[in-house]
């Protein structure tokens, strides 16, 4: 007989627990946690209905054919997926709802089927009409794209198996349900559950999918973290909704590098990419204003240029605030101690105010002399020549340390128009590129002398 256990689960992580508690002693978030009654039979776990060929083999006789790789045609998407979709392989597509998942995911259908290739769409959230409307709209009109709009977990294995397409999308795990499971669609344990069951079938079959997942801030749904650790590949897809562009990135890449993003603008025709972000970033910037300048950072292979703002304040109470947008907030308290104390400058009266501007969010040590300039420019008043780019890594001593990809770096600042580059004396030796000029500074006063 099937035996029946109810367990709590948290909703924002998955930590299971015997009795109701107020808060989750695993991720620390309140009333998290929600009763879930789990039917176990022997099988629930075993699809034994999938024919699995699976065997031991030796690494030596594992053969690799060249196309095991598929192109999406969207070069933005292959950068991040690592070059192409590997065959039998499950990607997760988290972000924020309304951001564009399933948008970028049926542009891809497009490319896909122009090359021949199957692709099974599975909607819970939309209707055949509503997704046919979009469609329309991106001028998708694959007919080797198929669609299904159903949510029960064992018919959506019927049709992969009936169909046997090589691409299958889901959209969103969190509506699909498997029956043997009794709590609710989107809970934690029929999220693991139906992305278990759909990770067997993909592997089995061959079959490369595409899932869907919302995140939300509150927990309601349960959020597509608790299966980072199932999937072969995380996909982020961030943007601000209000803004155009949406940066795609890789959090777990097991056929790739991660960090690589991938950056597009939403149109009224749907996703286009932004082949050159750098461009983007800088679009907008302010000229000859104290406080912002422009720094290079690698995302991924890629360099980019971004928009350091800094602005300080004087402070209107005892305890001056200190804000850090779009990167680490402990650092730029730390920088601003180096300048305390190395230069000489009275930061303590002032408010200050950091960001990186494009929503971007950048930890990469390559932006402390960045953040550095921005905020001596601000305090100062004092412009910085806007054809300049600053980059390097700051110590607590005031020293500038060399950063990766120097060559890169300038490269990319050099492809748009600057002309001058402030830069750690470690990274200047052995670069030879002409048509910029490339100024070595080992400390922060120096960096300063420079541009003031
Ligand atoms: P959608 O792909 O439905 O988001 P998700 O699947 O992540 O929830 O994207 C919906 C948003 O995209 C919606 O706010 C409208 C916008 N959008 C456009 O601006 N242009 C378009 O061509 C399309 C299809 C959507
Ligand atoms: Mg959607």
């Amino acid at each position: 007989m099937a035996k029946q256990k109810s367990v709590f689960v948290c909703q924002e992580c998955g930590n299971e627990s015997a009795k109701w508690m107020g808060q989750c002693p695993a991720c620390k978030q309140w009333n998290t946690f929600v009763e879930e009654v789990k039917i176990k039979t022997k099988n629930v776990h075993t699809n034994n209905d999938i024919d699995i060929k699976n065997k031991p083999k030796k690494l030596s006789c594992i053969e690799m054919n060249e196309e095991e790789r598929v192109s999406t045609k969207i070069s933005e998407l292959d950068r991040v997926l690592g070059g192409g979709i590997v065959k039998g392989s499950l990607t997760l597509v988290g972000g924020d709802p309304g951001i564009g998942k399933s948008t970028l995911l049926l542009q891809m259908c497009q490319y896909l089927c122009g090359q021949d290739i199957d692709v099974l769409y599975i909607s819970g959230e939309e209707s055949l009409q509503q997704i046919k409307m979009r469609a329309d709209r991106l001028e998708v009109n694959g007919e080797r794209l198929t669609l299904y709009t159903e949510t029960n977990l064992s018919l959506c294995i019927k049709a992969i198996k009936e169909l046997q397409p090589r691409v299958v999308i889901v959209d969103s795990i969190q509506t699909i349900f498997s029956d043997d499971i009794t709590s609710a669609a989107g809970s934690v344990s029929q999220v693991r559950e139906v992305t278990s069951s759909l990770m067997k079938v993909a592997k089995g079959l061959g079959v490369s999918t595409f899932i869907v997942g919302h995140v939300t801030k509150e927990g309601a749904i349960a959020g597509p973290r608790v299966l980072e650790h199932m999937v072969d590949t995380v996909l982020y897809f961030e943007g601000v909704r209000s803004a155009s562009y949406r940066v795609l990135r890789a959090v777990k890449n097991r056929f790739g590098s991660t960090n690589e993003i991938g950056v597009f603008e939403m149109r009224d025709k749907g996703l286009e990419e932004v082949p050159n972000p750098s461009e983007y970033m800088l679009t907008g910037r302010p000229l000859n204003s104290p406080g912002s300048i422009v720094t290079c950072c690698m995302e991924g292979t890629r360099p980019m240029l971004v928009e350091v703002q800094a602005l300080m304040s004087p402070t209107n109470f005892g305890m001056p605030r200190r804000t850090a947008t779009g990167t680490d907030y402990n650092r730029v308290v730390l920088l601003m101690a180096v300048l305390e104390k190395k230069i000489g400058m009275q930061l303590a009266s002032y408010d200050s105010y950091v960001n990186i501007a494009g929503g971007l969010k950048i930890t990469e040590p390559s932006l402390d002399l960045g953040i550095v300039c921005a905020i001596a420019s601000s305090f100062k008043n004092i412009p910085v020549d806007s054809k300049t780019v600053i980059m390097g890594e700051v110590g607590l001593t005031g020293e500038v340390r060399g950063i990766t990809m120097a060559e890169k770096r300038i490269l990319e600042s050099k492809k748009l128009g600057f002309k001058k580059c402030i830069i750690s004396k470690a990274n200047i030796k052995n670069l030879n590129i002409d048509g910029i000029e490339i100024l070595g500074v080992e400390n922060v006063s120096q960096a300063l002398n420079y541009i003031f």
